[in-house]
């Protein structure tokens, strides 16, 4: 029987035990010690190498990428009633913590190059916010979708028009370049995540890139419930929980030892499939626009023509799903219907569910934020092309597990559930 081939999965390297074990044997199984030192340390040898520019960035780990954002927010300022520029077209961890602290996330679209912030649109944007409410947003919050780099030159000169800080969203772009230099190290801060289907993993697990050691302290402060150094409990602020365990940076300094090996093997995965499903008419690989670009290709994406048949078509969304998107890790709601006002073409979700009776795991794109029931009140300033691509896009599996076979078996399943008329 075929086995089923996963969108992307943790893959380890052999040696997360022995940090693991050492950590047991020396009693270290708390939320600090010397694997959370030794994986920051390890973290900010990589996003600190750089040929063309000297960088100190120091880095901190926390329990999860969401968290990050959050301290990022915070640190940015951000309070009740604030505004913050975030990229629609994302997964819903960039926009949450601004809501956590009582802000407003303000939505833009995208640019269909990158597939992520357009920069015109934020300029126009930020202009006209300020024209509303006569206050200037707070941050602003570009998102590495799939690990393409955002045009970040361009956000970069925006931001400095206006003098707003960047917090770089590189959770899904760990190890994406812009010009040579690592993604997270242009803005002010930059977030990563290690959850279990990303470019490494903590099995949960975050980290926030800050602009030097004193920034790096305050994230920490938060992070660890702000305690004041008094010999007892004594609170000014409010802090959270949200440092990494020790145990978790075992794994992380494992998985350290084949970061490169995995970047290399998505960015092998994503050049077979252009190789395979070059000249398919109607299904167009997202590539990156220019070699400035140098994307991990977390995951491999692609987007059908709206005129594509797929067998079975008329099948689609016919039945109330059951299960969740993204594995069984959280709580859903059941759907009261098969059906919502925004949703992936025919097309689109028949291929779905054609890969997945062949034991392939293919997953629409995100669903922009500013058409997510929950922010349907919210400030959005959009050009129709996170629409477009999240009713024509689907994920392909890219991760470590996935062989050069699993590729040649998926392009065929593609293949052979187009109708060409
Ligand atoms: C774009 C983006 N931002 C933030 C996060 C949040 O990371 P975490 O799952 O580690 O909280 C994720 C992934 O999960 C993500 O894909």
């Amino acid at each position: 029987m075929q086995k089923r081939i996963l969108l992307c999965l943790a893959h380890m390297s052999g040696k997360e035990m022995a940090f693991i074990q050492k950590a047991f044997d020396d009693n270290w199984v708390v939320p600090l010690g010397p694997n959370v030192d030794g994986f920051e340390k390890d973290l900010e040898g990589f996003v600190n190498h750089c040929e063309t520019t000297a960088l100190q960035k120091r880095v901190v780990a926390l329990s999860s990428g969401t968290a990050a954002v959050h301290l990022a927010l915070i640190a940015c300022g951000v309070k009740p009633g604030d505004e913050v520029m975030v990229q629609s077209f994302t997964f819903c961890a960039s926009a949450h913590p601004v809501a956590y602290l009582g802000a407003v996330p303000v939505f833009v679209d995208s640019e269909p190059d990158t597939w992520n912030m357009d920069p015109d649109l934020l300029d126009k944007a930020i202009a006209d916010r300020m024209t509303k409410t006569g206050r200037k947003p707070k941050a602003i919050l570009p998102v590495a979708l799939y690990g393409m780099p955002y045009q970040i030159d361009r956000i970069l000169e925006v931001a400095a028009k206006y003098d707003i800080p960047v917090i770089e969203d590189a959770a899904e772009g760990f190890g994406s370049r812009f010009d040579g230099r690592v993604l997270g190290t242009f803005g002010h801060y930059g977030v990563l995540s290690f959850n279990g289907n990303k470019m490494i993993t903590t099995s949960g697990g975050g980290a926030l890139i800050c602009p030097d050691d004193e920034a790096g302290r305050r994230i920490l402060f938060f992070a660890t419930q702000a305690r004041e150094s008094y010999p007892y409990y004594q609170h000014e602020h409010i802090g959270y929980n949200y440092r990494m365990s020790n145990i978790c940076a075992g794994i992380g300094r494992g998985q350290m030892t084949v970061l490169e090996e995995h970047i290399g093997h998505h960015k092998h995965i994503q050049a077979l499939y252009r190789e395979l499903l070059a000249g398919t008419e109607g299904v167009r690989l997202h590539e990156a626009p220019s070699p400035r670009f140098d994307s991990n290709y977390w995951l491999c994406t692609a987007t059908l023509s709206p005129e594509l048949r797929v067998k079975g078509q008329e099948n689609a969304y016919k039945e109330v799903i059951k299960n969740a998107v993204g594995g069984a890790a959280g709580v859903t709601h059941l759907a009261g219907s098969a059906t919502t006002d925004c949703q992936p073409n025919t097309n689109v979700e028949a291929l779905r569910m054609a890969l997945d009776a062949a034991n392939i795991e293919a997953r629409p794109l995100w669903k922009p934020m500013h058409r997510q029931p929950v922010y349907a009140s919210n400030p959005v300033y959009v050009n129709g092309v996170s629409e477009k691509l999240f009713k024509e896009g689907i994920c392909l599996p890219s991760g470590p597990w996935v062989t050069d076979e699993d590729v040649h078996y998926i392009v065929e399943q593609i293949k052979k559930n187009i109708v060409y008329l």
